[in-house]
């Protein structure tokens, strides 16, 4: 059905995250673009928020959802199951390393990682370890905005409004080498971003941590920091020699953006619980996952036979179909691969962008990219805030034709730091990156000519 965009003039009563501007209306997409409803096309170069992965307004998904609806709309996943669900567990199953895995169904990545860490919870407390509840994470780590994934999270910005409400959880620093929490530099430093959980380990008393979580590749709040090799190997020793779980939340940097079908694969660890979002459902339907080795399960299972959990969405026919058909076009397509090829083109394209005195670092694997600016690149001082730098350059993009997202302010640990999100769809061709790399070229040109 041909949709009418909303008057310009009409007061809108959607409560959005900015009270202060009105928002671009998108009616319409096509490939990498979507389109506004004046008609012009735009190169959408994050997939929404790293969301989608096969295109906008891909028929092969879009076709088949009528027929889908005249068999089964809903059943309530805590008592009965489809053969939708069952068939994307499978699928999901089949991509990560982990040994006869279970699939919990998801509406989101938020409640994907508190299913995770009840999960991780409620397996301590049958294998007879109850005094273990707390989760550490990272700072620099983002999980969700649900107000235990807020606690998890270790991005102050967000956190402080809420602060009364947010559960304690240790944080530990982020293996961010371009701004070095200790101003070491790799190999010499040792990895001590690494050890700093084998100390947070000893000061909070090992038989109290249930779990540990991170972001293979983190996502949004400094986009596209890889951590060093051995980084996770030495984690998951940590991890093991204290009986901690280590959950790797891959709702962003998973299903393939890096280039492989699990961010942590880079590493070679197998997790004991993966998380996934976004690009399930590659934003056709709202869809992530819980995804937990056969050896958590089977604790519940031998002990008192229940996960004490669920959703009213969990394993919905209509998201898991959609699912399985974003699944089918990555294995017909090869998106995956796709992902790692056109990854490659991107980062040397994205390349000459350091010929920008405002571009300090160009960071990532596959298809998640960020690009740090900062106002020294001998220092990495930030820009001043009140500049709003990062803000100027979506803005400026945006009127160009090309829409970016800005990473989250705080990259400098709170105080400031300016970068950008490059997560476009895999079926991205090299003509659209380069047509992405030569708007931005000519944003980051005309944006520094502005700076005092
Ligand atoms: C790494 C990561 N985990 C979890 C989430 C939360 O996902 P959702 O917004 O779908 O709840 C996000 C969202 O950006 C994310 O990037």
């Amino acid at each position: 059905m041909p949709v009418s965009p909303e008057p310009a003039d009409r007061e809108s009563s959607v409560l959005h995250r900015d009270l202060t501007k009105s928002y671009r209306q998108f009616v319409g997409g096509d490939g990498v673009y979507l389109v506004d409803a004046h008609g012009r096309r735009y190169l959408d170069a994050v997939g929404g928020v790293a969301v989608n992965i096969v295109g906008h307004g891909e028929r092969k998904i879009t076709d088949v959802l009528a027929a889908h609806g005249a068999e089964v709309n809903y059943v309530y996943g805590a008592a009965f199951t489809s053969p939708w669900q069952e068939e994307l567990a499978r699928d999901l199953a089949s991509v990560t390393r982990l040994t006869a895995p279970r699939v919990f169904f998801c509406s989101g990545g938020s409640e994907a990682n508190e299913t995770a860490i009840k999960l991780a919870r409620q397996y301590h407390v049958e294998r007879g370890e109850p005094r273990r509840w707390k989760i550490i994470s990272r700072w620099q780590g983002y999980h969700g905005n649900t107000l235990g994934m807020l606690s998890v999270s270790g991005r102050p910005s967000w956190r402080s409004i809420h602060d009364p409400y947010l559960f304690p959880v240790p944080h530990i620093d982020p293996p961010y080498c371009y701004r070095c929490p200790y101003g070491l530099t790799h190999p010499s430093c040792g990895i001590r971003c690494a050890e700093d959980l084998e100390r947070t380990i000893r000061l909070e008393g090992a038989e109290t941590i249930a779990a540990f979580i991170a972001e293979p590749v983190i996502g949004t709040s400094v986009t596209g920091v890889v951590p060093v090799p051995g980084y996770y190997a030495r984690i998951r020793q940590i991890c093991d020699e204290h009986g901690i779980l280590f959950i790797a939340d891959e709702v962003l940097c998973g299903y393939g953006r890096t280039g492989r079908a699990c961010a942590i694969d880079h590493w070679g660890v197998v997790p004991d619980i993966i998380t996934m979002g976004k690009a399930l459902g590659s934003g056709y339907a709202a869809l992530a996952a819980c995804v937990a080795d056969e050896h958590v399960v089977e604790v519940l299972r031998r002990g008192s036979g229940q996960f004490v959990h669920g959703f009213t969405y969990s394993g919905l026919p209509l998201s898991c179909f959609i699912g399985i058909q974003v699944f089918n076009m990555i294995q017909d397509l090869g998106l995956f691969d796709r992902a790692a090829e056109q990854g490659k083109y991107l980062f040397d394209q994205l390349a000459q962008l350091s010929r920008h005195q405002i571009v300090g670092d160009i960071r990532g694997l596959g298809l998640l990219a960020g690009v740090e600016f900062v106002a020294d690149r001998e220092t990495h001082a930030p820009f001043a805030p009140e500049l709003n730098l990062t803000e100027r350059i979506v803005a400026c993009a945006e009127e160009r034709g090309l829409l970016l997202r800005q990473g989250v302010a705080g990259a400098n640990y709170g105080r400031g730091g300016d970068h950008i999100q490059v997560t476009p769809p895999y079926i991205i061709s090299r003509g659209e990156i380069d047509e992405l790399v030569g708007v931005l070229d000519g944003v980051l040109h005309d944006v520094s000519a502005e700076l005092p």
